[in-house]
């Protein structure tokens, strides 16, 4: 099993996030990486210096940070600019500004959906007032794309016709840009991610430690909750469980840490699990059931891409096994089953038994130490780790609950 790394690239983190913020497209999947190469290219046209252009990727890889909604994605994708716009950029930016390292992307997120001739009233410096609306520009572009219109300058001269809403150097450089039959290739899967693994690897690797992941884990596990009212709080539940489990089980601190970090991200995958569905009542279908089953597999691969194989990606990846070999989506066996995936799992399950769901109130800590007694002698959850959460009943109902 891979290990826990002491520090983390941001680039390698702010890329995987990107993917799974674009999951919120179900199947439409790589908007903000193609937005991404786009406004880095229009940036390069522009003679923009490297840190510059670094910076512009990262908040053009993240400009739909705010969007957790298969309904709010749909807008995403639609007319140039749509009633409730400014929402997501005000909540992407409001997220983005909690996270210490990616702070400074905030504003150019905030004003994403800003017309260049509104950009001067905002309070904004020119900079960023120009890398906001350079995203907007590649933002348009990909929807154009995306909408079936055929890459070229045409496709540019559609965008001229929404006067004002684009900076003009930045409609300028793309038409220059746009005559070059492989700009429009390079968009396209795997030139598209090897041309953006390029790309983030110019400058000098900015490295985080542990602390600050779990800063960032924090904050996206809420992104992850917002999907639904019904699961309001679980990530960050999940996380303070499995830490209080991985305490009392004599876990180092490392370990505890990263235990943290994969309750936050346990359920990532779910963002692409569409709204109506996440919140169905009553029985699904085959098809419907792959597709529950699937977040399991996109978060492990998402995190795989954020922090190496193995650990956190495990840990979090499994939470869905059992014991029995009969869990989702791996289908894994008690051997493969390392003791914080366990934990994961176990925490999991309290923290959802402990929540409000629309066909059940939440259940007390009694109920779900029985309910737990006969998920063990069903071969579901691991003795041990149910033993101990048994120990600390209150305590973890406090932590799953935030009381
Ligand atoms: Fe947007
Ligand atoms: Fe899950
Ligand atoms: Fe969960």
């Amino acid at each position: 099993m891979g290990a826990i790394p002491s520090v983390f690239d941001l680039d390698r983190l702010v890329l995987a996030l990107s993917d799974a913020f674009d999951l919120v497209g179900v199947d439409k999947t790589g908007h903000s990486r193609r937005v991404g190469l786009i406004a880095a290219h229009v940036a390069e046209e522009l003679g923009w210096e490297n840190g510059e252009i670094r910076s512009l990727l990262r908040a053009a890889l993240l400009h739909d940070c705010g969007v957790s909604t298969t309904g709010e994605h749909h807008d995403l994708m639609g007319a140039l600019r749509w009633a409730d716009s400014v929402e997501h950029c005000q909540r992407g930016a409001g997220y983005l500004a909690s996270i210490p390292e990616l702070a400074a992307l905030a504003p150019m997120v905030a004003e994403h959906h800003t017309a260049w001739t509104n950009l001067c009233n905002r309070g904004v410096t020119e900079g960023v007032a120009l890398a906001a609306n350079l995203i907007c520009l590649a933002d348009r572009t990909d929807a154009l794309l995306q909408g079936g219109v055929t890459p070229g300058r045409d496709l540019v001269a559609a965008l001229k016709g929404h006067g004002g809403y684009f900076a003009p150097q930045g409609l300028a450089a793309l038409d220059r840009l746009a005559r070059c039959e492989a700009f429009w290739f390079a968009l396209e899967e795997p030139v598209l991610s090897e041309a953006l693994a390029r790309r983030t690897a110019l400058g000098p690797p900015e490295l985080l430690d542990s602390c600050a992941v779990l800063r960032l884990a924090a904050v996206v596990g809420g992104i992850i909750d917002r999907k639904s009212p019904y699961t309001e709080c679980h990530s960050g539940g999940v996380a303070k469980v499995s830490v209080l489990l991985g305490q009392a089980m004599g876990l180092g601190e490392a370990t505890r840490r990263g235990l943290e970090i994969a309750g936050y991200l346990h359920d990532i995958g779910k963002l692409r699990i569409p709204d109506e569905l996440l919140d169905r009542q009553g029985a699904l279908d085959a098809a419907d059931r792959l597709r529950m089953a699937r977040h399991a597999f996109d978060t492990r691969v998402i995190l795989t891409h954020a922090f190496g194989p193995g650990a956190i990606a495990d840990w979090a990846g499994f939470h869905h096994e059992c014991l029995s070999g009969n869990g989702y989506p791996f289908h894994l066996k008690e051997a493969e089953l390392c003791p914080e995936a366990r934990i994961v799992a176990v925490a999991d399950v309290f923290q959802a038994l402990a929540q409000h769901r629309p066909y059940r109130a939440p259940l007390i800590p009694d109920e779900i130490a029985a309910l737990m007694d006969g998920m063990v002698f069903a071969g579901k959850l691991d003795a041990q780790v149910v033993a101990v959460c048994k120990e600390h009943l209150d305590e973890c109902w406090a932590a799953a609950t935030g009381g």
